[in-house]
Parts: structure tokens; sequence; C-alpha cells
């Protein structure tokens, strides 16, 4: 694991922006997975600028989202396709083509985690899948107790991370129960890692998931085992890391 510690958001944003826009430079039909939460805006704020100032060129990037609530359709605000869509792809300078929003409204979602992983397959696979963590460990919504086999699914959310997504629903008993999510060998399977880790609240779970030992108690462990996983962290998210 890489560990690039960042002054502040501002410059972690700015790191992320520059880690994308090199593999983007390297790969003009990057696949990437892209994660929601608060996080990445800062990143997706600075490749929309960068990309409105022609400096990087997302049209032929292919897009996954690595998580999606269950039962909210693409156009419903509080998903997570509705999010990227507003803070990511309508902000380009054109819409992508390649984007692959995860349906958790379908009806049949075992056949939708199945094709989600087909079309990955299809697409040759992430190059690059960009994560955030939870306060409790979670990578997309693996949730603590998740089968490091585990592959894409449905999963139950547990309170404690329907509480810290709330916010925009209003209330926690608003935030569906379930979600469906790729597994952590899906995630595994991402030839490059990138993991944004922001603000003191995520302290403790970085510090489990790179110090301590690998378990499915804490799902970000997992990326221990991965060949090239850069972890961007800011101090605050670090401060535990060295102590
Ligand atoms: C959410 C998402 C994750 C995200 C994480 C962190 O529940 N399912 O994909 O990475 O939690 O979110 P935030 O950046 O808002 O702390």
């Amino acid at each position: 694991m890489k560990l690039i510690i960042l002054k502040d958001y501002q410059s972690l944003s700015l790191c992320a922006a520059d880690f994308i826009q090199q593999q983007l430079a390297a790969k003009p039909n990057l696949v990437l997975a892209l994660p929601t939460g608060a996080t990445p805006l800062g990143l997706y704020a600075e490749l929309v600028r960068r990309a409105q100032k022609k400096q990087i060129d997302f049209s032929r990037a292919t897009f996954f989202q690595p998580d999606e609530y269950v039962g909210l359709a693409q156009n419903n605000k509080n998903s997570f396709a509705f999010y990227l869509k507003k803070n990511f792809f309508a902000q380009l300078p054109i819409f992508p083509t390649k984007v692959n929003f995860f349906s958790g409204a379908a009806k049949d979602l075992a056949k939708v985690c199945l094709d989600y992983e087909k079309a990955i397959a299809q697409a040759g696979g992430l190059d690059v899948a960009i994560l955030g963590i939870g306060q409790n460990g979670h990578i997309a919504f693996n949730e603590p107790g998740s089968a490091l086999a585990s592959r894409a699914r449905v999963i139950d959310l547990t309170m404690e991370t329907r509480r810290a997504n709330s916010t925009a629903f209003g209330k926690t008993s608003a935030v569906p129960h379930r979600a469906v999510t790729l597994g952590l060998v899906d995630i595994m399977s991402a030839k490059k890692i990138l993991l944004l880790v922001s603000g003191e609240q995520k302290a403790q779970a970085l510090a489990k998931a790179v110090k301590g030992k690998v378990s499915p108690q804490v799902p970000a462990s997992v990326l221990q085992s991965h060949p090239r996983v850069v972890i961007m962290a800011d101090r605050l998210a670090s401060s535990l890391i060295n102590s």
C-alpha cells in the first residue's frame, strides 16, 4: 500500500485529480469505478474544472458505480446515480457515453449484480477503482462481516451506515435498508485502487484498515493484499496511523 498524506482536503482533492489525470493520459479508454459520499466531491469538482479547460478528456472512458441503494431509481435525488450525474457526468463538456449505472431499483437484483459483473468484464475490467471508506471500515457497501470472497450482491446496511448517510434523506428511517454493491473480489480485481480518506471521523477506520489484521470485520483491510493500492489521506484522517 502506498500511503500519501496530504495537509488538508483541498490538497487531497488536487492530488487525486493529478492521479486520475495521469491514468487517463496513459490510457484514454480508462475503466473507472466512481464512489459517492462527501469525500470525492472535491476531486469531481477539480476533474470537471480540468475537463472544461480541456486539460483532461473523459470521452473515451467507461464508468461504473461501486454501489447503489436498493429501490432508488436513477432520477431519485438520493440515488448514487443522481449524485454522479449531478456532480460529475452532467458537468463534463460532453456527457460520457459509456456510463454503467447499477440498477438498484430493478426487480431482479441477483440478475442485476451478475450482469453488472459481466459488463465490467466486457469492458476489460476496472483499471482504477476509486473508493471511499465508511467509519465502520466499509468499502463500497461491503459492510463489516463481508466475506473476502464476496461478489456483487444485495447487502443489508448497518444502522451505523444508514445514520452516517442520513443527512440527504432528512432522517435515518428514510435511508434504504439495503443496497447493491460490488463485492470485495470485484474491487480486488481492479488493476489499481485509489482510496480517499478525509477527516478525523475516519482516522480509526483508516488505522485499522492499514495496520490491523486483514479481517471481514474491517472490509477495507483486504486492500492490504492488493499489489497496487494508493491511499490518499488528509492529516486528520491519518492521525492514528503513526501512533
Ligand atoms: C457511503 C458509500 C461509500 C462511500 C462511503 C464514504 O456509504 N456507500 O461508497 O465511500 O460511504 O462516504 P463519505 O465520503 O460521505 O464519508
